[in-house]
């Protein structure tokens, strides 16, 4: 062959070959969908953490205008992949594909698009926005018809129960466990559920609520990806954990009246002052869940009492998050001091024991400092176990996912249990549920400084897809 001919040969079959493992590896590239599972859906977690009632830190609480906004977005970006769309009359967003069997029981994924106030973007917006990006890639793999059954994403409205401290509002309606009475909860301003859905033309009365509930026959599971809120996967060094189960919660308004007067006049003697009533309480409840055994005593009649203190070792968290005083102001003794708290254990009846011990003492101390004080019940949750079928599927799909993603099979998969709350609390009184958690920065949460790497909102949208790719 004359050196020409071999030279211009070789340099064909080395164009040859390289094109071939080029396209080779655009195509794996390619079924890793990282411009839709990790660029898209990190640019739309920033967009959505940009929708604020507030110019200077993120915050969308039921209703409000930032919500309906975000609402408007979600449903854009249902659309985009394929899904029919609608909201309900709880503000919840849904998007749904029929797939093959309409019929069938169907898959529902979600989590809120409601946040805290001073957010962090992640908290809800990544499982609303991961599931999103997994249908859509079935979409564009012109899959979405193939489903076995149908798969609605829900946005639900309230999960976190900032504007009237009753969480799940979302969730709760559509589960059919959100009591009728709650439509005339009011808020600081006195507008109440019902009315602050009228204010934004949703007309909700008590009949169309116990509507809004889903028949458990027509569902076959809720499925939520969820930041961690915790530190456990990042000390682990791993992207994806599985749910085994979330506390049990419950909020309480506490309000302790005395009586309003002259900050420079009044003896301290004669004073009946609600703020530092509210301070020995607060301190109360501090020492009460750091030692729960030292409150709870053992005794025959209690022996119940004693198996929950032991239990709750470790899982007992109380927190005073808002306190608000009337008229407030420096030179003015408060007439009165309102606070709230929250308190959360694995263990329900441990709770329970908790509450009825921090009762009777703040009856006591009111009563020694002669004012008065009033215990409201404003949200209570049971603990919840997630589903061990369901949770094996999932824990399956996130495996795959990191398989796709590493090359690699995971070493481990962490368990673990959820201090949060979240909707599918809620859900699990209609239907099983599964949760997975995703690795986020120092745990931190309920924060601006909440961060998940792009490569863990990839990890977890994966997971997603190979969750839904098992229903083909
Ligand atoms: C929700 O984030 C909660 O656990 O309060
Ligand atoms: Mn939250
Ligand atoms: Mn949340």
């Amino acid at each position: 062959m004359p050196p020409i001919l071999h030279l211009s040969l070789s340099i064909s079959l080395f164009l040859v070959l390289l094109t071939a493992s080029t396209n080779g590896f655009s195509e794996e590239k390619n079924l890793l969908h990282s411009e839709i599972l990790k660029d898209e859906a990190v640019a739309r977690l920033f967009e959505l953490g940009k929708v604020s009632d507030s110019e200077e830190f993120l915050e969308r609480t039921f209703q409000s205008a930032a919500s309906l906004r975000a609402g408007t977005l979600i449903r854009r970006w249902m659309e985009d992949a394929g899904l029919q769309t609608w909201v309900d009359q709880m503000g919840n967003v849904h998007g749904r594909h029929e797939g093959l069997n309409p019929r069938e029981k169907a898959l529902l994924i979600g989590s809120h698009l409601d946040t805290v106030i001073d957010a962090g973007v992640f908290d809800g917006a990544l499982g609303i926005i991961t599931a999103l990006s997994a249908l859509k890639v079935l979409k564009i793999r012109g899959m979405l018809g193939n489903l076995k059954r149908p798969v609605e994403v829900i946005a639900f409205s309230d999960e976190e129960g900032v504007r009237f401290q009753s969480t799940f509002l979302g969730s709760a309606a559509i589960a059919g466990v959100l009591p009728v009475s709650t439509l005339q909860v009011h808020d600081k301003s006195g507008v109440t559920v019902q009315g602050a859905l009228r204010m934004n033309s949703i007309d909700i009365s008590e009949d169309n609520l116990l509507q809004l509930k889903y028949d458990p026959e027509s569902v076959y599971g809720y499925v939520e990806v969820h930041i961690e809120q915790g530190p456990v996967l990042e000390n682990a060094g791993l992207p994806l954990g599985l749910v085994k189960g979330i506390a049990g919660q419950t909020r309480l308004k506490v309000t302790v009246k005395g009586t309003q007067g002259h900050a420079g006049t009044v003896p301290m003697k004669m004073r009946r002052d609600p703020m530092a009533g509210a301070a020995e309480l607060i301190v109360l409840l501090e020492s009460l869940c750091n030692q729960p055994e030292s409150y709870l005593s053992y005794d025959d009649s209690t022996c119940t009492v004693g198996s929950a203190a032991q239990s709750l070792a470790g899982s007992l968290v109380c927190t005073v998050g808002e306190i608000s005083t009337w008229p407030s102001a420096s030179n003015v003794i408060p007439g009165q001091v309102t606070f709230t708290v929250d308190i959360r254990a694995m263990d329900d009846l441990g709770r329970e024991a908790i509450i009825y011990e921090f009762s009777n003492r703040i009856h006591q101390i009111c009563d020694r400092r002669s004012v008065l004080c009033l215990i409201e019940r404003k949200h209570d949750a049971d603990a919840v176990a997630c589903d061990a079928d369901l949770s094996s599927k999932l824990k399956s799909a996130a495996y795959a996912a990191v398989r796709r993603l590493s090359g690699d099979d995971p070493d481990d998969m962490p368990v673990l249990m959820s201090g949060a709350g979240h909707d599918a609390m809620a859900m699990s009184h209609l239907t099983k549920v599964a949760m997975l958690f995703v690795r986020c920065r120092g745990g931190v949460s309920h924060s601006p400084a909440e961060h998940v790497l792009n490569d863990d909102v990839w990890a977890a949208g994966m997971a997603l897809l190979s969750f839904l790719e098992t229903l083909m």
